[in-house]
């Protein structure tokens, strides 16, 4: 291996111990950051997220709700439960898991979302803001990637990022925090011509498609740093990221790894984002 590894399970500590720090220090003036998670259906992953995103909040001294509904519920359900969370005090994040099961309208759903409870910074307000430069709150793992590369010293002003994959929830804000950090970015996703063109040519990859080891050691350029956002299951039931890690680690510079990488940092960033929510209010009230 000649790659350095950027350890996020190790960063994630560092981060949640100061978090808890913080959320001791609100606690001690009577508030106590509560994040409210619904999960609708039992998607076997999302149902293993949400259960470490609780459990994350927990550890730091967090309150946390887990509110489950099966498939088939009535959006408007749903809906009346945001409603509900919106108004109540004691809750400063909500976050909906998505995939929803077909029958919903997502869009709407993450609208109905206060926008100063909106942890995930899905609500197109706070889409907006980011986009802007002005961001009120980042999506958690996008948010959980420019830490890793602060941690890792990797220089942005200038770099060229090539980020693959386009969603809401990651290529997108990504590019927008990139850009803000003065990279040249690049977003390639399933309808890019010559992948391995723009990658070869990057001094920073970011890869987040949801394709097992898509993206190999010779599609990169000697020295490159490699985020890998990829969680997906083998047929023998093991995890692997989007990275081909074996060969990807022989020519990068600095690679993060799956699982120990991103996710504890999206988790991490989540509660980062509820804190602040919860400093928010506080300071309101004040
Ligand atoms: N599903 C996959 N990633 C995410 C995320 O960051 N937030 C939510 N709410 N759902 C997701």
């Amino acid at each position: 291996m000649t790659a350095r590894l950027i350890d996020g399970n190790a960063l994630a500590a560092s981060v949640r111990g100061e978090l808890a720090e913080r959320v001791f220090a609100l606690k001690a003036q009577g508030i106590t950051p509560g994040l409210a998670v619904i999960l609708v259906g039992a998607d076997p992953a999302s149902a293993v997220y949400v259960r470490n995103k609780v459990a994350a909040c927990e550890k730091v001294g967090m309150h946390s709700l887990k509110i489950e509904y099966p498939a088939d519920v009535a959006q408007a359900t749903v809906l009346g439960k945001i409603s509900e969370l919106n108004r109540d005090p004691a809750i400063h994040g909500i976050l909906v898991q998505l995939p929803l099961p077909g029958h919903f309208d997502s869009e709407l759903l993450l609208e109905s979302i206060a926008p100063e409870k909106d942890v995930d910074g899905f609500h197109a307000e706070n889409v907006g803001a980011l986009m802007q430069g002005q961001p009120r709150f980042i999506p958690c793992t996008p948010y959980g990637v420019m830490k890793m590369l602060e941690s890792a010293g990797v220089p942005l002003r200038g770099a060229e990022a090539v980020i693959v994959g386009r969603s809401n929830i990651v290529g997108k804000p990504m590019a927008m925090l990139l850009m803000a950090a003065g990279a040249t970015v690049t977003v390639c996703h399933s309808q890019t011509r010559d992948l391995a063109f723009h990658t070869k040519r990057a001094d920073i990859v970011v890869a987040a498609v949801g394709k097992p080891k898509m993206i190999t050691g010779d599609m990169l350029k000697p020295g490159a740093v490699v985020v890998d956002v990829g969680i997906n299951r083998l047929p023998d039931g093991k995890l692997c990221g989007d990275v081909d890690f074996d060969s990807a680690k022989e020519v990068a510079g600095a690679i993060s790894p799956v699982p120990g990488g991103v996710g504890p940092m999206t988790i991490t960033m989540l509660l980062a984002n509820t804190l602040e929510a919860a400093e928010r209010a506080a300071e309101e009230k004040q």
